[in-house]
C-alpha cells in the first residue's frame, strides 16, 4: 500500500532530523575527543605549551587569562558531550534524573562558557578582526539568552516552549563547531583560502561565515518547529530537503575537520 502523502512527508522528515542528529553527534564527539586530547591532557601533564598548537592560548605571565581559556576549553568538551543527548527523547523519559541533572550542568556551563569567551574577546584579545570579534560575541549573547529561557520554562514546567528553547540553545552552542566545520568546507572545496587573509583571520568570507553559523541556524530551528508543528506535508517535504542537504554538507565539512584540523593538532 502507498502511503498517504502526510504519512510519507512526516516518515522523511523524521529520518533526515535523526540523520542531521547522528552526523552532527558524531561530530561533535570528534571536537570534543580534540579538546580532550589536546586541553585537557596537556594541561593534566603540565604541558601548558601544547596550548599554543592551534594559536597562543598559553601566555607566560597571564594567570587570569589561562585560567579563563583553561574553564573555557574544559567547559567546552564537557557540553559538547552533553548537549545532544539532552534531546534524546529516550533519555529525558526513562531516565528524567539524569536529564536533570544533566541539563543543569549543561545551563550553568552555558554561561559560564560564553562570559569566559566574552572575556577572552575583549578583554585577552583574540584572532581575527572586529566583525569576528561581533560575530563571536552575538553567539555568547544567543546562548545565554537560550540558556535564561530555556531554564524559566523548565521550572514553570511549560515543556513545549522549554524543548524549543533547548534547541535554539544547542545550535547556539554549536555555533563554534559549526564554524570550524564550515570553513573546512570552504577549504574542501577551494583547497586554499579563498576570501580571507590566512595571517589576520580576517576577509569577507570570515564575515559571511560568522552570520551564517551564528544566526543562520537560529532561523533553521524556528522553521524545523513550523515544519514540525504543521499539518501541511508540503512544509514537512520542503525542510526535509533543506535539512539534508545541510546534513550532507556537515558530513564533508566534518571530515574535512577532522583531517585538515583536529587530528593534526593531537
Ligand atoms: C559554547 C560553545 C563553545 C565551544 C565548544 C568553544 C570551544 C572553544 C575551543 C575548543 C577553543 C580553542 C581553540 C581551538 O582549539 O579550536 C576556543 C577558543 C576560544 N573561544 Fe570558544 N567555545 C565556545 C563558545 C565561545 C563563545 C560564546 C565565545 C565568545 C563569546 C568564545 C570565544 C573564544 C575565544 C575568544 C577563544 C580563543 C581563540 C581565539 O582567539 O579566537 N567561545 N573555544
Amino acid at each position: 500500500m502507498t502511503p498517504k502523502p502526510q504519512t510519507a512527508a512526516i516518515q522523511v522528515f523524521k529520518h533526515v532530523t535523526r540523520s542531521w542528529f547522528v552526523v552532527t553527534y558524531a561530530g561533535q564527539l570528534i571536537f570534543a575527543y580534540y579538546i580532550l586530547m589536546l586541553y585537557w591532557k596537556s594541561a593534566a601533564f603540565g604541558h601548558f605549551e601544547k596550548w599554543n598548537t592551534a594559536s597562543h592560548f598559553y601566555v607566560k605571565g597571564d594567570m587570569v587569562g589561562n585560567l579563563v581559556f583553561g574553564l573555557h576549553v574544559a567547559l567546552a568538551a564537557i557540553i559538547t558531550i552533553l548537549g545532544p543527548l539532552q534531546l534524546v527523547p529516550a533519555i529525558r523519559n526513562k531516565v528524567p534524573r539524569l536529564h536533570r541533572i544533566s541539563g543543569r550542568i549543561y545551563i550553568y556551563s552555558a554561561f559560564i562558557i560564553s562570559a569566559a569567551g566574552l572575556y577572552l574577546t575583549w578583554v585577552r584579545g583574540t584572532v581575527g578582526g572586529l566583525f569576528s570579534a561581533i560575530g563571536i560575541s552575538i553567539n555568547g549573547i544567543i546562548i545565554i539568552v537560550c540558556a535564561f529561557f530555556s531554564v524559566k520554562y523548565a521550572l514553570q514546567r511549560k515543556i513545549k516552549l522549554h524543548n524549543q528553547w533547548a534547541v535554539h540553545l544547542l545550535l547556539g552552542m554549536s555555533g563554534v563547531w559549526l564554524f570550524r566545520v564550515f570553513f573546512m568546507l570552504w577549504m574542501v572545496i577551494h583547497r586554499a583560502p579563498v576570501g580571507f587573509d590566512p595571517k589576520t583571520f580576517t576577509g569577507p568570507f570570515l564575515n559571511v561565515l560568522a552570520v551564517f553559523v551564528y544566526i543562520f541556524p537560529q532561523a533553521i530551528v524556528a522553521l524545523y518547529f513550523r515544519a514540525k508543528f504543521s499539518g501541511s506535508p508540503s512544509k514537512k517535504w520542503a525542510f526535509s530537503v533543506l535539512l539534508l542537504v545541510i546534513t550532507i554538507a556537515i558530513a564533508v565539512g566534518t571530515m574535512g575537520a577532522i583531517k585538515g584540523m583536529w587530528l593534526p593538532r593531537i
